[in-house]
């Protein structure tokens, strides 16, 4: 990851001596007149915007013919952002391909598993591994570099947009050909691709690569393991065009970062702990989608992000001011929401704070997606919020390139468990990987116990909680890793349908979870998922939903934390916990939910030391997270409630939001954010 100490953008001239928080949009001025402009730049200035992403959907009019080329708009625009002092993350432009590009070349377009072709008419129709798109993409990739190599305005560019957002799974032949060329590095020969995929199953053999095909739409359940390999496959198509691009990039101007917006975890496709390594800086999108846990996703997609950064600063490439266009109902924020929501990625890690857009669009398919500049005008609520947020972003200049302070306890998010996981043909179609993770996650909440999400590969040292829910795909050397985690004295927590397959997707036989059995104690003979309505009660009076297990305890230190108390499996145990090593390997068998997952929470973090940082008032009503300055630590803390919160005894300067007398205690406003500067050492 990052090339380069502080990186540009953090600087709005390259004078600049201290780094502060980027503060920005897209900009599309090609959807407005030229008078336009002249108005924005005064604007953004007027609003704090240091940086604005630039020509993300503007190949048809920077190239409106195969051999005819238009920069001069986008010259003129570079130069009056830069005399306005802002910075350009600059678009390689080939999110979408232009209509002359589609008629010539409609091999480009992407196929579906039934085999219809996703039309021009949109955007992102292009086939990942088509090579006629790539040569017209990377072409295009060259000429935008060339010609904006020395501009100074450059600060970063913005490889595609979203890659993978609509077109990660493609059939065609091209799709076919890829697949297959990845099958034979993965796996060699045949015989070993056979024995993965467990091809004697009906009559699947192969006996030639080109027999192979992606998981098109078949007469029923396709086979699991190739299903399996073809999102591995998928990801990694499209991480090959990311460095493609990237490569091109580099070699032209080899000082200006490099990133691509991540959809951390609105999207499954794209395996985003594999593809960090390949930005310079990580940046990522996030839209609240209405629903009970709203704001904990928030949290939890911000936190999962800074640590898939490495717990180094990101960039917060695109959230709302209010409003989206693509929700079945489009909520509108309430006062509050718009700072609250910006700063809890700031308190993750995010050292830029981005909307989508700058300017809401009069026409096309968003013109009823909210933006920094509404309809209305800057008469407007949202306007006034949005300069508003850019003091406030000012004021945390203090914490520009701050790490995050890792948490004790963690939750490990696994992109191969999930899509495993959530495969057809399973126990049940209910289960929700993401759900029963981030049920955790608002348990954590619940309890102000900060917890980081993680992704596999990240090092357990230092953890002394870590929750690792459904860890579906559990390949040996990880499962030796755990048992070491917890004879180190790590306390580790699992869930049903964990450590259940190999990385080809092949059970673990002897009774279920195969390579974890010995480190839990237990031995499951058989899962019995419930219907849709269906629950059990456990003896400690709390309701188990989605899933059961016959569990068999087979070491005599486990303890049984809860028993089923209804149903076939009454008496048995449904909640156990072995103290192995220093630590211990917990067991939850059932779905708790948010509702009644802190509660067990609670006694398992008491029996790994962990504690909440906050005082008991604030607990589940504000949430903790934790900068690390070169001299002090950055509380965050903010208000999850409606209401005001007042904490008695929390030390600390104000550097934003909330109040304080002298010596009194922190007063903080309804879905306020307040920033605490707590000198270290
Ligand atoms: C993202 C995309 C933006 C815009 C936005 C609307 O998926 O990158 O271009 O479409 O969503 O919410």
């Amino acid at each position: 990851m990052s090339r380069v100490s502080t990186p540009r953008w953090l600087r709005r001239h390259a004078d600049d001596t201290a780094p502060r928080l980027a503060y920005g949009a897209d900009y599309n001025p090609d959807q407005w007149p030229r008078e336009v402009w002249d108005e924005d730049i005064r604007l953004m200035r007027e609003a704090g915007v240091t940086i604005v992403s630039l020509a993300i959907f503007s190949w048809a009019r920077i190239q409106p013919e195969r051999d005819i080329w238009d920069f001069a708009w986008l010259d003129e625009v570079m130069d009056l952002l830069h005399a306005g002092g802002i910075g350009v993350d600059l678009a390689t432009a080939t999110a979408s391909p232009p209509p002359w590009l589609t008629t010539e070349h409609p091999e480009i377009l992407p196929v579906t598993s039934d085999g219809s072709v996703l039309w021009p008419g949109a955007r992102q129709h292009w086939r990942p591994t088509s090579p006629v798109f790539r040569e017209h993409a990377l072409r295009l990739v060259t000429v935008m570099a060339e010609r904006y190599a020395n501009h100074p305005a450059l600060v970063a560019w913005h490889i595609s947009n979203e890659l993978g957002c609509h077109n990660v799974y493609d059939y065609s032949d091209d799709a076919a050909r890829a697949f297959r060329q990845w099958l034979r590095t993965r796996y060699g020969d045949l015989n070993a691709l056979n024995h993965a995929w467990g091809t004697a199953f009906w009559s699947q053999r192969y006996t030639d690569w080109d027999q192979i095909l992606p998981p098109r739409l078949a007469a029923t359940h396709p086979n699991p393991t190739q299903q399996l390999d073809f999102k591995r496959f998928s990801s990694d198509a499209l991480k090959d065009y990311l460095r493609a691009e990237r490569d091109i990039l580099r070699a032209i101007t080899p000082d200006v970062p490099a990133t691509t917006n991540f959809m951390v975890v609105a999207a499954k496709g794209m395996n985003y702990a594999d593809w960090a390594a390949e930005v310079d800086f990580v940046s990522n999108d996030h839209y609240v989608v209405p629903r009970a846990q709203a704001l904990d996703e928030l949290s939890f997609s911000a936190n999962l992000t800074g640590n898939l950064a490495g717990g180094r600063p990101w960039f917060l490439m695109e959230h709302s001011t209010s409003a989206v266009n693509w929700q079945p109902v489009n909520r509108a924020k309430e006062p509050g929401e718009l700072a609250r929501d910006s700063l809890l990625h700031v308190a993750h890690g995010a050292d830029a704070v981005c909307f989508f857009q700058w300017r809401q669009s009069a026409a096309g398919a968003e013109k009823y997606h909210s933006a920094m500049v509404p309809h209305a005008g800057p008469d407007s609520e949202v306007f006034r919020s949005v300069t508003e947020l850019g003091r406030t972003l000012r004021d945390l200049a203090p914490v520009a390139e701050s790490a995050r302070r890792p948490a004790r306890a963690a939750i490990l998010f696994d992109w191969e468990s999930w899509w495993a996981s959530e495969q057809d043909s399973h126990p049940t179609s209910l289960l929700c990987y993401h759900q029963e993770a981030l049920d955790w996650y608002s348990a954590f909440l619940a309890l102000g116990v900060r917890a980081d999400v993680i992704p596999r590969g990240t090092s357990l040292d230092g953890y002394d909680l870590l929750v690792a829910p459904v860890l579906h795909v559990l390949p040996e050397p990880f499962a030796k890793e755990l048992t070491r985690y917890v004879e180190g004295g790590g306390h580790l927590v699992t869930t049903y349908f964990s450590g259940i397959v190999d990385e080809n997707d092949h059970v673990w036989l002897g009774g279920y979870p195969g390579p974890l059995r010995h480190l839990l104690g237990i031995r499951i003979e058989e899962f019995a998922p419930l219907l849709e309505k269906e629950t059990v009660q456990l003896d400690d009076g709390a309701t188990g939903t989605l899933w059961t297990d016959d569990i068999t305890v087979t070491d005599p230190t486990v303890d049984v934390l809860a028993r089923y108390a209804t149903g076939a499996r009454a008496g048995r145990p449904a909640i156990t916990r072995r103290p192995a090593g220093g630590g211990s390997a917990s067991y939850i068998s059932t779905r708790l939910g948010p509702q009644q997952l802190p509660a067990l929470l609670t006694r398992l973090c008491e029996k790994a030391g962990v504690n909440s940082e906050l005082p008991p008032n604030a607990r589940g009503r504000v949430e903790l997270a934790v900068r690390a300055g070169r001299d002090a630590d950055y509380w965050f803390l903010v208000n999850r409630t409606d209401e005001p919160v007042t904490l008695p005894d929390v030390t600390g300067d104000v550097l934003a939001g909330g109040t304080r007398s002298p010596g009194g205690p922190l007063a903080l406003t309804p879905r306020g954010v307040t920033v605490l500067r707590r000198p270290t050492g």
